[in-house]
């Protein structure tokens, strides 16, 4: 009877471990697309296609960019305003259908953690993670209705990144394995937590401020390094560049902002680059120098490299007047920043300190 009991108890944890495993490989599947769809995004933008299809979310109304005599001449009928420029079409298509596919694989997830909410899956996660889905198609539309409203446009793309920061972590909660530490390292990583939240909190704002720099246009208001045309503080206008209000329309393609507003953006994106290499370089020195040797010592590594990269790509997309591979690989490796912050603060997550252990404890005796 007992040892009944003890096989089916066997059968379920296995049951468990492949559905977690498979939930996770689909996750992270689903993450290598989503930092794709980003990337294609970021191309768009800096191809000038954002508004390569007028409506959403066919293109002119069609499922594809009209291409023969015939298609093209319906749908100028349809939008007499905004002639058909086939090369701007297809990067947006491209775009919306790499979405598209996504959000399939997304919702597929979600219902299948649904189906196996009782076997040790993270349901809640995917669910919020569709529901991150239907708001980001919402922003991809607004992107074009709005006709690149930089609110808009900044938030598609915070959007983005929040997309593919939660399909990795939830690929992490299933397939990740936490370091085996010592006592000793776990204790004092416990204590190294707010620092590795801090450290995320000004990556995300830095990212928040390269988003507004590329929805503003603002990625050659300077052209040199490490000055801003030849002025270490030029004249900027903090006011106009950080309008949130502003009104939405006609037409942001190209941006509205007057030279000093855009100044302003991008120096205090420099600003920010700045605060990053200092609060996440320290932390990542003093990570280092507690994990030597221990396997959270590479992920640290790992991170000190996307970092110097990250910079190494902003700086040329300065001094290079902003080529495409360029200002494409910054976007993605914005996203690699960000991911290697949430892996390190994921691993770190479970370190307990001194006094929780002492807490813990106790309350086992009782
Ligand atoms: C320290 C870490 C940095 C992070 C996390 C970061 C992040 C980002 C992000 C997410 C974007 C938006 C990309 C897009 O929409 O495609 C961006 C844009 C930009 N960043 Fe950075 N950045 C960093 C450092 C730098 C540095 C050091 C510079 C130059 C001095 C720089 C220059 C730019 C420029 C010029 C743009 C606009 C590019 C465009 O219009 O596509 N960044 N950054």
């Amino acid at each position: 009877m007992e040892r009944a009991a003890h096989l089916s108890l066997q059968k379920r944890l296995h049951r468990c471990h492949l559905v977690r495993r498979r939930m996770g490989l689909w996750a992270l599947a689903a993450a290598c697309l989503a930092a794709m769809v980003v990337m294609l995004g970021a191309f768009t933008r800096l191809e000038n296609a954002g508004l390569g299809c007028p409506d959403w979310p066919g293109c002119y109304g069609f499922l594809h960019v009209p291409q023969s005599p015939h298609a093209i001449a319906i749908a100028e009928t349809r939008f007499p305003d905004d002639p058909v420029v086939v090369d701007k079409g297809w990067p947006e298509m491209i775009h919306r259908y790499f979405a598209g596919t996504l959000g399939l694989v997304v919702f597929g997830l979600a219902f299948y953690g649904w189906r196996h909410r009782h076997e040790g899956v993270p349901v809640g996660h995917a669910l919020a993670t569709a529901g991150m889905i239907v708001l980001q198609a919402a922003f991809g539309m607004w992107t074009v209705t709005l006709k690149l409203w930089p609110q808009v446009v900044s938030a598609h793309l915070l959007g983005g990144f929040t997309t593919v920061t939660l399909l990795s972590l939830l690929s992490l909660r299933l397939l990740g394995r936490r370091p085996s530490l010592s006592r000793g390292l776990e204790i004092r990583l416990a204590h190294m937590k707010p620092w590795v939240y801090a450290a995320l909190g000004v990556v995300i704002a830095q990212i928040a401020l390269g988003a507004w720099t590329a929805s503003n246009y603002a990625a050659i208001a300077c052209t040199h390094f490490p000055s801003c045309n030849g002025q270490w503080w030029p004249t900027m206008d903090v006011r106009q560049g950080f309008d949130l209000l502003q009104t939405i329309g006609p037409n942001y393609l190209g941006g509205q902002m007057g030279s000093e507003a855009r100044v302003a953006i991008h120096m205090m994106h420099r600003l920010g680059a700045l605060a990053v290499v200092l609060v996440v370089g320290t932390l990542l020195l003093r990570l280092w120098w507690m994990t030597r040797g221990t396997e959270l010592a590479r992920w640290v590594l790992l991170a000190a490299a996307v970092l110097t990269m990250q910079i190494a790509l902003g700086i040329s997309n300065v001094v290079f007047h902003l080529p495409l591979a360029v200002a494409v690989a910054h976007n993605a490796m914005g996203a690699g920043l960000l991911l290697s912050m949430v892996n390190l603060g994921w691993r770190v997550q479970h370190c307990h300190g001194e006094q929780w252990v002492a807490l813990h404890r106790r309350e086992m005796a009782v």
